[in-house]
């Protein structure tokens, strides 16, 4: 089940860019991290490579998930998962920060490290401490024998095949994946019941297709990146499920267009940042069809009113009534899913921005495919 890309003949092709040819690979990628691992009998996911049985996945108490960059803010919609699927505290934090604070290691909690490369020295070094102090770390990681997948105890190979840009889109798509299978695996060992485990397994082998019909309306975020580009300052909000999504969706604008891109979550933008928001700072707002569709949408004519431009990711059945908002509208899965259809239009806003500004797409300034040290 272990799809090998031979790196030497990975090009960018046609392509103009690798990020274009990796976004677009998308639907193909996703398909090989659940190759295998997916039980549509029993409604549950099968990952040897983790090396833990039933017993040693029903002692887990708490999840604690450890990543740099995208790879953290992707761990925080896998903490999500993980709470929802399993009912298991979890959270995620950024792997730089971890071993600064002499952190408490318990001996029931899984550690997750997730790096595409593998080699990021903070995650590393998070998982040796981890490790040093008796926890258990496993590995979300793209590069097979990579430092931190050798680190680690055992973990789940995301199959993304090489990632050549630096701004991570395929690779943090199946991470979202890896930890959709992972939740899947604690949620069905403990009271996740077997229809909803065949409902989110269907979910899953529904998803690549989805992902495929969203890359098909690249056409449509074209004006609208350009008009995203023009802004020296933009806000990407979302709410609980939708936070993550903004915060990957800001990194990804900041990196490769260099505009101060800002994740709020919508909650907290009457707490201070409305007083930001004018005609000349656009607001990307991830608006899912959810408990919260209200509230958002609350919170987008509060920006309306003071003329903030509103680009706003979202369903077909969500009515954002009277306000002049450009709607981007993704298909729904299972709500635990939606999050990473709701990632796809923010990689394609943010490479359309950096394009029209005639960025270097692959290599932006100032930053490394991975920092490899301290
Ligand atoms: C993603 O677009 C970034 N280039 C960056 O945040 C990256 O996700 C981070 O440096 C972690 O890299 P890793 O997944 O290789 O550990």
């Amino acid at each position: 089940t272990v799809v090998d890309i031979d790196a030497a003949a990975y090009e960018a092709g046609e392509h103009e860019s690798f990020m274009r040819k990796e976004i677009l690979e998308q639907p193909t990628t996703a398909q090989a991290v659940l190759r295998g691992r997916l039980d549509e009998r029993f409604g549950t996911a099968h990952l040897g490579g983790l090396d833990m049985d039933a017993r040693d996945l029903r002692a887990v108490r708490r999840v604690k998930i450890l990543g740099c960059g995208s790879a953290y803010y992707v761990g925080q919609m896998g903490a999500a998962l993980i709470e929802e699927l399993a009912r298991i505290p979890a959270d995620a934090e950024a792997a730089s920060e971890f071993r600064y604070r002499d952190p408490v290691i318990e001996p029931d909690t899984l550690y997750v490290a997730v790096s595409q490369s593998g080699e990021t020295i903070d995650t590393l070094l998070a998982v040796q401490e981890v490790r040093r102090k008796g926890g258990r770390c496993v590995g979300l990681v793209n590069v097979v024998g990579s430092a931190i997948a050798r680190e680690c105890d055992g973990g789940i190979y995301l199959h993304a095949g090489p990632e050549v840009a630096v701004a991570s889109t395929k690779a943090l798509t199946n991470m979202f994946l890896g930890f959709a299978l992972l939740a899947l695996q604690l949620g069905r060992v403990r009271d996740l019941s077997i229809a909803d485990g065949k409902r989110l397994v269907a979910g899953l082998e529904r998803l690549p297709a989805q992902i495929e019909e969203v890359l098909a309306g690249e056409a449509d975020l074209v004006e609208v990146a350009k008009e995203l580009a023009q802004a020296r300052s933009l806000f990407f909000i979302g709410r609980v499920r939708g936070f993550p999504v903004a915060r990957e969706g800001a990194q990804k604008f900041k990196e490769i267009s260099y505009r101060h891109a800002e994740a709020y979550q919508t909650s907290e933008l009457k707490h201070g940042p409305l007083a930001l928001i004018d005609p000349e700072v656009p607001t990307v707002a991830v608006v899912p069809l959810d408990e919260l569709t209200d509230r958002n949408v609350g919170a987008l004519h509060e920006i309306d009113a003071r003329q903030g431009p509103l680009v706003v990711i979202t369903h077909d059945e969500v009515d954002l009534g009277e306000i002049g908002a450009r709607r981007v509208v993704v298909p729904r899965n299972e709500p635990e899913l939606d999050p990473i259809l709701l990632t796809i239009p923010l990689q394609l806003l943010a490479y359309h921005a950096a394009q029209h500004l005639g960025h270097d797409i692959d290599k932006p300034r100032n930053l490394a495919k991975s920092v490899t040290v301290e």
